[in-house]
């Protein structure tokens, strides 16, 4: 594991999206797994930047983002999809028929899940996988459990997450109380994971995490094992 601390977020936003800039370089039909939430906004107001110098190209990119809220469709602006369309897709040339969100709206929400593992298998993996973390140490929304699971699943959201997320709200009454996440599997599977975290708050969660037992109550302890993590911590907001 690769845990480097900076200052800023600015910093922490313009390290990640470096990575991410090589890693479209190397492999210009990149496969990225993408998250949401306040923490990745720099790093995609990076990646727009440098998309519209012409320093990076998303012609041959497919994303593909780890969660949804149950109910919300993409026109909603609480959902996720319409998180990334404003944030990066529809900023930069990246074919909208290449992205891919949960359906939060979809009527059988078991086949959903079925059907969005059987896609990550089909993209021979994620190249990199882009992931926040939560207060309670969730990935995508891999709540605190009593084991890991692998697949992509439909959750009940933790009461920490349903309140740390009514800040997008109107009010916490109308934080879905359930969402579609991508499972273990498919974040372990790929093959470069970048995980960002920023401000003093998430001190603690990251000590957790990364530097004490790996157990399921700590969903994101699970990275440990993985052969290539990367961790930038801005430990100022
Ligand atoms: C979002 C996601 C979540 C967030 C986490 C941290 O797609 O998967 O795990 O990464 O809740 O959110 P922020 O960045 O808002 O602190």
């Amino acid at each position: 594991m690769k845990f480097i601390t900076v200052d800023t977020y600015k910093e922490m936003s313009r390290k990640a999206a470096n990575l991410i800039a090589a890693q479209m370089t190397v492999k210009p039909t990149s496969v990225l797994g993408l998250a949401t939430g306040s923490t990745p906004i720099g790093i995609y107001e990076e990646l727009v930047e440098r998309c519209k110098n012409g320093d990076i190209d998303f012609s041959a990119i497919r994303s593909i983002n780890l969660d949804e809220y149950v109910g919300l469709d993409g026109e909603s602006d609480q959902s996720y999809r319409y998180f990334m369309n404003y944030h990066l897709f529809s900023k930069v040339n990246i074919n909208i028929a290449d992205t891919y969100v949960p359906n939060g709206k979809a009527a059988d929400i078991e086949a959903e899940c079925k059907a969005y593992d059987a896609r990550i298998e089909e993209f021979g993996g994620i190249d990199l996988q882009l992931l926040g973390i939560g207060l309670d140490g969730h990935i995508g929304f891999n709540e605190p459990d009593t084991c890991f699971t692998g697949e992509t699943h439909l959750v009940d959201l933790h009461p920490s997450t349903i309140e740390a997320n009514a800040r997008f709200f109107a009010s916490k009454d109308e934080v879905p109380t359930k969402a579609v996440t991508m499972g273990m599997r498919g974040i372990m599977q790929a093959k470069k994971v970048l995980l960002v975290a920023n401000g003093p708050k998430k001190k603690e969660i990251l000590e957790k995490a990364f530097f004490g037992p790996i157990t399921p109550e700590v969903p994101a302890s699970i990275l440990q094992l993985h052969p290539d993590l990367t961790v930038i911590f801005s430990q100022y907001e």
